[in-house]
């Protein structure tokens, strides 16, 4: 039987969860607001109550999405100003992105057109660290405009009117490209790179054999050899019940992700 290491915490597994829940909510609850006049936004609404609803509904996963980002930052910053971890800023294993991410991006470049080897990895790759960070500036700019919408009253009192309506524009629009990101870049580079295909299950099961660990993040596998740190991310193998439960979910998102994206395409495009 093969080995395994841990590479994702329980915490994390669930705040990801927690992250898929909310964000397919949003979406869901989301784009039969923007494109109202489709045929399967009248029929989505009016199936789940009218637009109305749909709205209070938008509003309660945005609750949860803030709660995980917040719950998140919280984390992250306990472990930086309390726990003085100046590691997960400067350190290899670091989410930051560092200078070796752009070496590491063009011989990437270099290697998917047969020139050179593929780069050695670290923990986390280039393109790990841009999915990590576009949630940042996701939930800054379409969090804090749908809060100006929310309580558009309060907002009112102090700005200009016509924030409303940027505020409105800059939602729907960077909603759009959230999603279309999401379920297109994200889901291929987690589930459909022919690695990887047809799912990754390590954000559900938290562990990586050591095959994979050795030929996809060499430069990590050799940190933890020379540091002897393998024993203490040594895992057990992933439970059959485990697995199982990660292909469900995980197929049942992808599902829903290309079924609204397949609906986006249709409002956007089918006049
Ligand atoms: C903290 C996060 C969020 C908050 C507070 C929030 C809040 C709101 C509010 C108050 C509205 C107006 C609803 C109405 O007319 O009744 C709205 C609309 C909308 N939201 Fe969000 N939202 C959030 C995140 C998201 C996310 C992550 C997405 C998708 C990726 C999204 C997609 C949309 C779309 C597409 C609309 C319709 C915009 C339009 O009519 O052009 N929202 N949101």
């Amino acid at each position: 039987m093969a080995d395994y290491y841990f590479r994702f915490s329980l915490g994390q597994r669930l705040l990801h969860g927690l992250l898929m829940l909310s964000f397919l909510g949003l979406v869901t609850t989301g784009m039969p607001l923007r494109f109202s006049q489709a045929g399967w936004a009248i029929w989505l609404s009016h199936t789940l109550g009218g637009f109305g609803v749909m709205g209070f509904f938008h509003r309660t996963f945005a609750v949860l999405l803030t709660v995980c980002f917040l719950l998140h930052v919280t984390h992250v910053s306990y472990r930086l100003w309390i726990r003085k971890e100046l590691g997960i800023l400067w350190g290899p294993d670091s989410l930051v992105p560092h200078p070796r991410d752009i070496v590491e991006f063009f011989q990437h470049v270099r290697w998917f057109f047969g020139l050179g080897p593929r780069p050695s990895f670290g923990r986390f790759t280039y393109w790990e660290k841009f999915d990590y960070f576009a949630v940042f500036w996701g939930m800054t700019i379409i969090g804090a405009s749908g809060y100006v919408l929310w309580f558009r009253t309060v907002f009112s009192q102090f700005l200009p009117g016509w924030i409303l309506n940027v505020a409105l524009l800059v939602h729907g629009e960077e909603a759009l490209l959230a999603a279309g990101f999401i379920f297109t870049i994200h889901f291929f580079n987690t589930h459909l790179r022919p690695e990887k295909f047809p799912m990754d299950l390590v954000i559900f099961t938290g562990r990586v054999s050591e095959a994979e660990l050795r030929e996809e993040r060499p430069a990590e596998y050799q940190s933890l050899v020379e540091g002897g740190k393998l024993g203490s991310v040594k895992a057990d193998p992933p439970p059959l019940w485990l697995r199982n439960f990660g292909r469900i979910v995980g197929a049942t998102a992808v599902a829903i992700g290309l079924t609204l994206f397949a609906l986006i395409l249709i409002a956007v495009f089918g006049g």
